[in-house]
């Protein structure tokens, strides 16, 4: 088995879902393009027959992404799966995810179908999407609270039908690490056709345990993990990306875990999306919270200086987080501003820097401080007024 977990992100999807009002197309594509720089394998863009806004978007985001394979969701519905095709077929690589639930309670209340009817679904489903692309995800909905007979069931039929990944999401965030990685180790030994297949897991936060359920699933054979930037999604969110690409990081030696992430990238990519969110980030967060790296007790401030491993895991650098920033005020100059655009990895000869620091002073006049994801919005319509 590869010691490689792809990292999916649905920051776009099941993150955006719990936002109060729907991001823009342009917020959207800026966040799939750092979504892209941080290395994610797999970015879902959105729901495309949710509305012709998506649709837009997620298309938009298609063709704009090189290096990640873009996703689109659908339910087991020939018209979602349509949807999705068409938003989708303009891009380089792209997955289509379709889903149906599969607990008792779903199945009964919800669907108000026999299982046999939601299994022949599923496989309609995957077949159906397998006409557009040999990348197709397969999700048992509410897999967490599914009788284990039954998701062994679902995810062998959806596996026989040409699914190239199957996600089994703790959609209600009700599973114990324990009980959640049993789930993967059963699916792993008594699903005869599992090797086909990766295996995905998509943990929701209710019980505080997305985080540490995807964990165990990792450690029992899950190889794609789900997940958002600050772990925005649904009620108390989805598992957050920065923890899980930072645990199996920083915990490499007993894990044995890779991914693709560029940790570098993480606090800004969190910082874009906390302000196009409008969902400031707590300051105790691990990894991205405002607190993670500060040390205020005399003893831990005497310690760090002494040396930095004694009470610090991991570098604020490798997350991206400069100690030495510079505040950027409307007192500070073009020179800066351009020092700091390099920083973050742009090259002068790919903005007009007159217009972006004449916006820039602006902006500050209005803010005060201005933060480097105030700077990649200003960049980011600087390369939209040149392009159109
Ligand atoms: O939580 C969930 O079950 C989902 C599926 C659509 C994957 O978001
Ligand atoms: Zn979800």
């Amino acid at each position: 088995m590869t010691n490689q977990v792809k990292i999916f992100d649905t920051t776009l999807r099941d993150g955006e879902q719990a936002l109060p009002a729907s991001l823009s197309a342009k917020e959207k594509l800026q966040i799939a393009l750092a979504l892209e720089r941080l290395g994610v394998d797999i970015i879902e863009a959105g729901f495309p027959v949710s509305s012709p806004g998506d649709f837009r978007s997620v298309q938009m985001i298609a063709k704009e992404v090189k290096n990640s394979v873009v996703c689109g969701l659908s339910r087991a519905l020939a018209g979602d799966i349509d949807a999705c095709g068409q938003a989708l077929s303009v891009a380089e690589q792209f997955r289509i995810h379709t889903f149906i639930a599969t607990s008792e309670i779903h199945v009964g209340a919800k669907l108000r179908k026999s299982h046999d009817e939601v299994v022949d679904m599923a496989v309609a489903a995957v077949k159906h999407a397998r006409k557009y692309t040999d990348d197709v995800e397969f999700s048992c909905e509410d897999a967490g609270r599914t009788h284990i007979d039954y998701l062994c069931r679902m995810v062998e039929a959806a596996i026989n039908a040409g699914a190239t990944t199957v996600n089994i999401p703790d959609t209600v965030g009700y599973t114990t690490p324990t009980e959640f990685g049993g789930i993967i180790q059963q699916l792993f030994n008594r699903v005869p056709n599992i090797d086909k297949a990766i295996i995905s897991v998509h943990c929701h936060n209710d019980l505080g345990l997305a985080v540490a359920n995807s964990l165990a699933a990792v450690e029992q054979g899950a190889r794609q993990v789900e997940c958002t930037i600050n772990g925005i999604g649904e009620r108390a969110g989805n598992a957050s990306l920065e923890e899980i690409a930072m645990i199996l990081q920083t915990r490499q030696a007993m894990l044995g875990i890779n991914t693709n992430i560029n940790s570098q990238e993480i606090s800004r990519t969190s910082k874009l999306v906390s302000q196009l969110c409008n969902m400031p980030v707590q300051a105790n967060k691990a990894i991205v919270g405002a607190n993670a790296f500060s040390h205020s007790s005399g003893i831990h401030q005497d310690g760090v200086l002494k040396a930095q491993n004694t009470y610090e895991i991991m570098t604020p650098e490798s997350v991206g987080i400069n100690k030495n920033n510079l505040n950027l005020t409307s007192r500070s100059g073009r020179h800066v501003i351009k020092h700091r655009l390099t920083e973050l990895g742009y090259k002068v000869e790919d903005y007009d820097l007159e217009a972006v620091y004449d916006a820039f002073l602006k902006l500050a006049d209005k803010k005060g401080q201005v933060y480097d994801y105030d700077l990649e919005a200003l960049l980011f319509f600087d390369k939209q007024k040149h392009d159109h």
